[in-house]
């Protein structure tokens, strides 16, 4: 039976010259923290845009927030927000520069002794946060429209994330043009993380989401149709402007609104970036159709529906499920996305082992209903080799 609550606090502004939007929609008067990565938006005038869209603007910079951000770098954002007295965050950039903005916001605002404590809590302890607003360059992990955010931290060799609806952001400004600049990997990935944020939600065991699962199958259609076009012509407006809107759409809470969500690939890949610093997307890539082979028995009758409805098979359930599968891997890798550890020079049965351990420290389980052990992660891992 569904039952659920929903909301999105987040204005999405999309198109193109959105950018110029910004000197209506940051508050008169803030003081702004624009923050960003390794220097993407310098290079494709993306910088230069949104400067000029804050001409009158007080503005303070800060650099070098890293793909899968550091807690350490953040921190000394942090110092630096209170030191300038800013009181409105402006990340300009891709998905880590957004989450690692998030976790800025919130820790401003924390008063115990380790800000940490927020990812340790899922943000159970965040009470309060400033207020941000964003500029997305990079189409994939949906947090231009979520209260997500996830977080690294090196001296524990951990990558953990919260949720708080305080961190969603005020507004996010998604101008497809500003996503030519991509390369072929970082196109792939995103297409790849959007596609596998559709699947969390809709190839889990459920039923009576009529609306839900027809969402997930546009999503997913529109990926696998638009995907290949985007790596073709990398400046190809409309093509990039759908699979923009797709991945946004993925992860703003209405597609899974009331269903049970999966996350066990993304449980399992945020531990292989941990200890082997892949990229998201390619964490997702190897380990996705692991966790299905590993549950087809209990998934047998989602992934037919995946099967049939996304990929047009006709034919016996089980047969439809495990060939949905084998497409899903031939699509990531048409993507230029490996899906397996031996492609990443990663040894299967020593990760297995390092990540099973991981969980067991931990005492979670993952998967919809908790349906996985440790042991379970292990075997999925070594049978990614
Ligand atoms: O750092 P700069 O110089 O900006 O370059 C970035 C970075 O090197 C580059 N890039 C971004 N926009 C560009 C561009 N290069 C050229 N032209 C542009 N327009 O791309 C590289 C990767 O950027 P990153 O932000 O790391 O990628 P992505 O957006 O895939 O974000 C990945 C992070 O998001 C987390 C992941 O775990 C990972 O840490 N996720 C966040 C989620 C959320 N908040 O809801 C959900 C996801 O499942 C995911 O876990
Ligand atoms: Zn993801």
């Amino acid at each position: 039976m569904l039952n659920f609550e929903f909301s999105n606090p987040t204005r999405l502004v999309f198109g193109r010259d959105t950018i110029a939007r910004l000197s209506d929609l940051v508050p008169k008067g803030a003081r702004v923290l624009l923050t960003y990565g390794g220097g993407s938006i310098f290079r494709n005038g993306v910088h230069a845009s949104v400067r000029a869209a804050l001409d009158d603007a007080f503005v303070v910079e800060f650099g070098g927030i890293e793909p899968n951000p550091r807690y350490e770098t953040l921190m000394k954002a942090v110092r630096l927000v209170r030191e300038k007295e800013i009181d409105f965050l402006l990340p300009v950039g891709g998905g880590s520069v957004l989450d690692g903005t998030k976790f800025i916001a919130a820790a401003v605002k924390y008063d115990g002794p380790d800000a940490w404590e927020i990812l340790r809590s899922n943000g159970g302890c965040v009470k309060a946060a400033l207020p941000l607003g964003a500029v997305l360059t990079l189409p994939a992990t949906g947090s231009e429209a979520n209260g997500s955010a996830v977080i690294s931290r090196d001296e524990t060799t951990e990558k953990l994330g919260f949720w708080s609806e305080l961190v969603y952001p005020r507004f996010s400004i998604l101008d497809p043009a500003t996503t030519f600049t991509l390369d072929a990997r970082q196109t792939g990935n995103g297409v790849v993380d959007a596609f596998v944020h559709t699947t969390e939600q809709y190839v889990t065991v459920h039923k009576d989401s009529v609306l839900q699962d027809r969402f997930a199958e546009g999503i997913l259609s529109t990926l696998i149709e638009e995907g290949p076009k985007v790596l073709a012509s990398p400046s190809d407006y409309a093509s990039r402007a759908n699979v923009m809107w797709a991945a946004t759409m993925a992860l703003q809470g209405a597609m899974g609104a009331g269903l049970p969500g999966d996350w066990a690939s993304h449980g399992i890949g945020h531990e292989l970036t941990a200890f082997y610093g892949l990229d998201h997307a390619r964490t997702l890539a190897v380990v996705l159709p692991g966790v299905w082979r590993h549950q087809l028995e209990m998934k047998k009758e989602r992934l037919a529906k995946y099967g049939a409805r996304v990929w047009g098979l006709t034919g016996e359930p089980a047969w439809v499920a495990s060939r949905a599968i084998e497409l899903t891997e031939a699509f990531f890798e048409s993507m230029g996305v490996p899906t397996r550890l031996s492609d990443h020079g990663i040894d299967a049965v020593q990760a297995g082992a390092k990540v099973r351990a991981r969980f067991a420290q931990r005492g979670t389980r993952q998967g919809e209903n908790g349906s996985l052990s440790p042991e379970d992660i292990e075997k999925i891992i070594v049978s990614r080799a």
